[in-house]
């Protein structure tokens, strides 16, 4: 029997498994029309090779996939396939089903023109279709998360394309995980108020649930916490959880919507699935981010109401970075970024997730334009400032696809250390200096300083054996010193910089002299050491 793609535990910590080894999404999403054509993705393809990628985020939609209903289409995703493996590369799926940023947008004709069967969410009450003052004025529709007609033929449709997928892929496993839906909620108010919401909201709170949000409030955000505590232990949705009752409501249908689908989709082929979410900004009310959707302040919920969604993930384009990896990484979420921005923090992110994040995926979006200067609406979306320069710089192709092709060579290694504090990172987004201890040994990095001409660096370091060490540095300098109390002296016995290439190190340069005085690499530069300390 083939073992599917899936999820087990390394040193207490999750991984993808593929063909029974780690794999690490080192992924780029592409544009959201790229892959609706096979023509259009040979030079995507070619693109993510030279960017060091293993694998591609692509978008099959359900408009596509089911232009009538009951008749599938599934060529694209069998050339999509086709196309990967030529290419050598892994593909995660994008299922744009009901919900495409909150709205319904790859919904198939069929649905989106029959309103009776397949009811629009009323922001306001009797209201299909608003203009949304709290996002821009933007003309605003979506799909209800009540109507039972649209999750089961989005359930239905999802479980053919999953059937399809184990069809063609399940001996070759090119297809390493889905995503169902995209950046799912309600925009415009923080729950719908249609008659049939009303009553819903009305009801009493299903009692497993409202004990289970009593049991886990420890972990949630204060406000939320505050609520439930506040809240009886039963009763109403707004006697339940007070002020937070109206997210926690949409949260709770949302979720049990896309959980539906999920398993509809594993009953057919169980691969990894994971939903992904438009994050909330401080201050924001939900509405002004989309209601229900899998935010951080919503995970316990999702955790409840979805089992088969295995990864909440985040697309993060704030500035906040590592706030918002450690949020997402609560409750043993893996860190799967499906979305981030392309400046020129980039590559020293790829870097941090997997070192210090222990990461599935980490997925640039948009990456046909990796390196061009920044159109569309990117330095918006980027949070492009000027009190930042390197927000402003696209990221170089160059040094990226060199990083991208160091984590791949040493995956092997950095895999098998997941969960173990021999593998560390940091990059300048942590502090301008970092310290990995590791058994008798300090290894210090530092991105900002005289000998520093740029602010974007990042390191990673993974112990091979007692005194042996490889370092991934780029845009920073790196000392070695002795953490051992008895032997506090530290001899470097050797340093090279080269490639790890099918498990072997394969040096370029011996350094030594004023290359081993002066650490300071200006470029991604791979490294291995062995060290020495003594009395
Ligand atoms: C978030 C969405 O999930 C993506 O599909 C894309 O629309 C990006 N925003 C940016 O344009």
């Amino acid at each position: 029997m083939s073992v599917f793609p899936h999820i087990d535990l390394n040193n207490g910590k999750k991984v993808l498994m593929v063909k029974g080894k780690p794999f690490i999404m080192l992924a780029g999403e592409v544009h959201n029309s790229s892959s609706s054509s096979l023509a259009y993705m040979e030079q995507v393809w070619e693109q993510a090779k030279a960017l060091g990628m293993n694998c591609l985020l692509l978008p099959v939609t359900w408009e596509l996939t089911e232009p009538r209903e009951g008749e599938f289409d599934f060529s694209l995703v069998k050339g999509l396939i086709r196309q990967a493996r030529q290419h050598g590369m892994k593909i995660g799926f994008l299922w744009f089903g009901a919900w495409k940023n909150a709205q319904c947008y790859y919904a198939p004709e069929w649905v989106k023109k029959d309103l009776k069967r397949f009811k629009r969410a009323q922001v306001i009450k009797g209201k299909s279709f608003i203009r949304n003052e709290s996002f821009y004025n933007m003309p605003y529709s979506t799909l209800s998360y009540l109507c039972r007609e649209t999750r089961e033929a989005d359930a239905r449709a999802f479980g053919r394309l999953m059937a399809y997928i184990r069809e063609i892929d399940g001996d070759e496993n090119t297809v390493v995980s889905v995503q169902v839906e995209n950046e799912s909620g309600i925009m415009g108010a923080a729950r719908e108020h249609s008659e049939e919401a009303d009553s819903v909201f009305e009801d009493m709170v299903p009692q497993d649930f409202a004990d289970y949000m009593n049991f886990h409030a420890d972990t949630m955000a204060g406000d939320v916490r505050d609520a439930i505590e506040q809240g009886a232990c039963r009763g109403s949705w707004k006697e339940v959880f007070g002020d937070a009752a109206e997210e926690i409501f949409s949260a709770y249908h949302v979720a049990g919507y896309i959980n539906a689908v999920a398993e509809a989709g594993k009953k057919e082929y169980p691969l990894p699935m994971t939903a992904n979410c438009w994050l909330n900004k401080p201050g924001d009310v939900p509405g002004g981010y989309p209601s229900g959707g899998p935010v951080s302040r919503m995970m316990e919920v999702w955790r409840y109401c979805a089992p088969c969604i295995d990864i909440i993930a985040p697309d993060i384009y704030a500035r906040n970075f590592t706030e918002i990896c450690d949020e997402y990484t609560r409750l043993e979420n893996p860190l799967y970024i499906p979305e981030c921005a392309t400046h020129s923090y980039a590559a020293s992110r790829a870097v941090l997730c997997v070192g210090r994040y222990n990461a599935f995926c980490y997925s640039p979006f948009g990456i046909e334009d990796m390196g061009m200067p920044f159109s569309g609406g990117q330095e918006f979306l980027f949070g492009v400032d000027v009190t930042d320069p390197a927000l402003n710089i696209p990221q170089d192709v160059e040094e990226y696809g060199r990083i991208n092709r160091m984590l791949n060579d040493l995956m092997p290694l950095i895999a098998d250390k997941y969960g173990t504090r021999d593998l560390q990172a940091a990059s300048c987004e942590t502090g301008p200096t970092a310290s990995f201890h590791m058994g008798a040994y300090r290894i210090d990095a530092v991105f900002e300083g005289p000998m520093m001409k740029r602010r974007d660096g990042a390191c990673l370091v993974v112990r091979e054996s007692e005194d042996t060490f490889y370092l991934i540095v780029h845009a920073a300098s790196v000392q070695f010193f002795s953490a051992d109390p008895s032997r506090q002296s530290l001899d470097i016995l050797s340093l090279e910089d080269g490639q790890y290439i099918d498990g072997k190190w394969v040096r370029d340069r011996r350094l030594n002299g004023d290359e081993a005085v002066m650490t300071s690499y200006d470029r991604p530069t791979l490294l291995k050491v062995r060290l020495f300390a003594y009395d």
